[in-house]
Formats: C-alpha cells, sequence, structure tokens
C-alpha cells in the first residue's frame, strides 16, 4: 500500500538558531546532537513538561519540582530572567524526529561569573535508556566550560538513585563526597552523592565526543 504522507503538524520542524554567535545572556544558543537538540525552555513547554517529570518515578528524588502548568509558566519566567541575570541556563531536550521535549537539562551559578556551577536534569521515564541523556549531556557539559566560563561543574545525586549516579558516571563525573542527610523528600533526609567534572577532566574527554561547534 502506498505510504500516506504525515499531516503537516505531525511533521518535526528542522530548528534553526536565531541565537548562534549572541551572548548567551541575550538568547540561549540551539545545541545540536546526534540524537536530539537543545534549546531554551519556553512557556508552550509547560504542559509537556509537567506530564512527563511530575509522575512519582521521575519526581522522586527531584527536590520541589513545579507540579502544575501554571507553576510551570512560572518557573519558565524565573529560568529567562535568571538567564538574563548571567545566573541559569534551562535547555530542553527535543529529539530530532519530534516536536515536543522528552526532558530538561539545566545550569545554575554557584558562585560568580559560574566558576563553580551546578547541573540538574529530568527525562520523562518512557524515554529513558533511550541515549537521550548521554547526547544532551555532553552538549550542555561543552557548553558549560566552552561558553558560560564554568570551571567545576557540580550534581548531587541521592545515593538510591541508582539511574543518576550511574548517568553521571558514565559522563565521566567524579564522585567527590557523600553529603549527608542532604536532601528531605517524602518526610525523611536522603545522603546524596556529590559528583563533579573539573575543566581538566572535560577538556580529556571531549576529544571523544561528538560535538558540533557552536
Ligand atoms: C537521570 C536521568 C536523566 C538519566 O537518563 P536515562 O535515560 O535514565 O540514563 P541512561 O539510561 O543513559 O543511564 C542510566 C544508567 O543507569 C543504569 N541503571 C538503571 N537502573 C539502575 C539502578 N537501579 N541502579 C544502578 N544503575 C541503574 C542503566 O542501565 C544505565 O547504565 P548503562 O547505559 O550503562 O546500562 C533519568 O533517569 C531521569 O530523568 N531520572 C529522574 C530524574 C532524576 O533523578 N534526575 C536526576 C536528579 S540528580
Amino acid at each position: 500500500m502506498e505510504k500516506m504522507p504525515k499531516p503537516p503538524e505531525l511533521e518535526p520542524v528542522a530548528a534553526t538558531d536565531e541565537c548562534e554567535g549572541n551572548d548567551w545572556r541575550d538568547c540561549l544558543p540551539l545545541l545540536t546532537g546526534r540524537l536530539a537538540s537543545l534549546r531554551e525552555i519556553e512557556p508552550t513547554d509547560a504542559p509537556t513538561l509537567v506530564s512527563l517529570l511530575t509522575t512519582p518515578e521521575v519526581s522522586r528524588f527531584l527536590s520541589q519540582p513545579p507540579s502544575t502548568v501554571e507553576e510551570f509558566r512560572r518557573f519558565v519566567e524565573w529560568a529567562v530572567a535568571e538567564r538574563t541575570a548571567g545566573r541559569y541556563a534551562c535547555f530542553v531536550i527535543v529529539p530530532h524526529e519530534a516536536r515536543q521535549p522528552v526532558g530538561l537539562i539545566h545550569v545554575r551559578e554557584l558562585e560568580p561569573r559560574m566558576a563553580t556551577a551546578e547541573w540538574g536534569f529530568a527525562i520523562g521515564s518512557r524515554y529513558w535508556g533511550a541515549g537521550y541523556f548521554m547526547d544532551a549531556a555532553r552538549q550542555v557539559v561543552d557548553f558549560s566550560f566552552g561558553r558560560l566560563g564554568v570551571h567545576r561543574l557540580e550534581a548531587r545525586a541521592a545515593l538510591q538513585n541508582g539511574r543518576c549516579n550511574n548517568a553521571l558516571q558514565k559522563i565521566g563525573a567524579v564522585k567527590e563526597a557523600v553529603l549527608r542527610r542532604a536532601l528531605f523528600r517524602d518526610g525523611e533526609y536522603l545522603d546524596q552523592a556529590l559528583w563533579t567534572i573539573v575543566d581538566e577532566d572535560w577538556q580529556r574527554a571531549r576529544s571523544a565526543w561528538e560535538i558540533h561547534v557552536h
């Protein structure tokens, strides 16, 4: 049988980078990986991200994720204001064959001028194990050291969060410490691992990564 063409609303749109060459504080660039692109979070992402990221398995170890579409929209407004102030960058992960995001990945300042920053990430559980984390993480780590001016990138993961700890190890982060009783979730304090990447680690690792120059 002849293959029916897809209705236009289901066709993925080729993403264009209107921010290329700009200061990241004015506009986050589009980062293009092998499987997905990363673009700045927008208010229209709120319904999709709320449905993907508020499920029990995804939110279990996250500290206070926005839980309604309205809260998520306010979070996006805050994210854009913080990016303009040079303290925060939040990307959504959009697979090349899709229009809607499957998750987000963000970097926030801990020390002035982003010298030390913390990153975090969450992907809808139906997309776990598909390679989106590694693909997106490489792009964002490279952007952080290459464009944001980060020298040390920290991540915290509850010790029980097997997927997250394993994912951080795969990207080349070093487990520096255990932060005892550092995360309060569901009525109990959980220990967290502190995983770090410093600029020399990034320099060593990136030669093996598929990074498109941006
Ligand atoms: C963390 C997250 C983004 C990683 O994405 P992902 O697609 O699951 O990551 P990957 O599948 O590439 O890597 C996870 C690794 O953990 C392994 N893993 C799965 N379950 C595990 C468990 N219970 N214990 C230890 N490792 C586990 C996987 O096998 C995989 O390793 P492999 O590729 O060597 O087989 C995703 O799981 C997520 O969004 N989790 C919920 C939100 C969250 O916890 N965010 C992080 C807060 S620090």
